[in-house]
């Protein structure tokens, strides 16, 4: 039996769990939704590094044997702290994105976006280099891509949708980079806007790369009847609402649990 544990700041986390539930069917897992205080990539290293320890004592308390810090912000930021913290294995996804990313690109012109506390903390830059020193790493914030990818406005052919997404990727393009790492959760739901704007550029989602990683700590569990939990530190409704969007299959009920 093993049971993964995985958090984000909110509903976004669950395209992290949609790629682990592929990976690894076999797995229970139970999902921590920090919804009361969402969003993490305008807040500071410190305080994502506080609500992210709160989220994983909450899971270990559950019982978990091993943390998937599925919030790309919390990863960039908190990642040794939490490993510290843990007596379980603590996969974030920044390391498996910069992978994927640098064993992608031919050219080695990458391009990261995410949000303003994942770019400006440095992580997937710096992880990218360590391991492609020849890389050219373009980062970029993309605020406006989680409240779109939220409201369910990831039409490639919306005029909003494309105005915004060309309005953050057109740089990139202009650096002709090969590659690009999604290093937001809420991304994968705007690639189709993302490949329309940058034709011929790799989107590596780290989403799947991390599931892979786990899928490979975790053997043996094929066939096993799995189940699924779900706690929300917000009122489970708003979750409810978009979390089948996100997961790619229904969610009937969350946990409201208070940090
Ligand atoms: N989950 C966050 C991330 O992947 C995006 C949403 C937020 O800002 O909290 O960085």
């Amino acid at each position: 039996m093993a049971r993964i544990g995985i958090f984000d700041s909110g509903v976004g986390g669950l395209t992290v769990q949609r790629a682990l539930l592929e990976a690894v069917p076999g797995a229970d897992t139970i999902y921590l939704g920090d919804t009361a205080r969402v969003p993490y990539g305008t807040k500071s290293a410190a305080t994502v590094t506080a609500y992210s320890i709160r989220n994983a004592r909450v899971l270990q308390e559950r019982g978990i044997d091993l943390l998937v810090v599925a919030c790309n912000t919390a990863s960039a930021v908190a990642l040794p702290a939490l490993r510290a913290a843990l007596p379980v294995p603590v996969l974030g996804v920044v390391e498996p994105g910069a992978r994927a990313a640098a064993a992608a690109s031919r050219s080695g012109r990458i391009g990261v976006i995410g949000t303003a506390g994942t770019i400006g903390s440095g992580a997937y830059q710096a992880a990218i280099l360590a391991l492609r020193a020849d890389a050219l790493v373009v980062a970029r914030a993309c605020p406006l891509f989680v409240p779109l990818a939220e409201e369910g406005w990831t039409d490639p052919d919306d005029e909003v949708v494309r105005g915004v997404v060309r309005r953050y990727l057109d740089p990139l393009a202009a650096e002709r980079i090969d590659t690009l790492v999604l290093g937001c959760t809420h991304y994968p739901l705007l690639k189709a806007a993302i490949a329309a704007a940058l034709p011929g550029v790799r989107l590596v989602d780290s989403a799947e790369t991390v599931a892979a990683e786990v899928a490979a700590l975790l053997p043996g569990l094929a066939g096993r009847t799995s189940t699924h939990q779900f706690l929300v530190t917000d009122t489970p409704e708003k979750f409810l609402a978009v979390a089948g969007r996100f997961l790619g299959r229904p969610v009937d009920s969350a946990e409201h649990v208070d940090v």
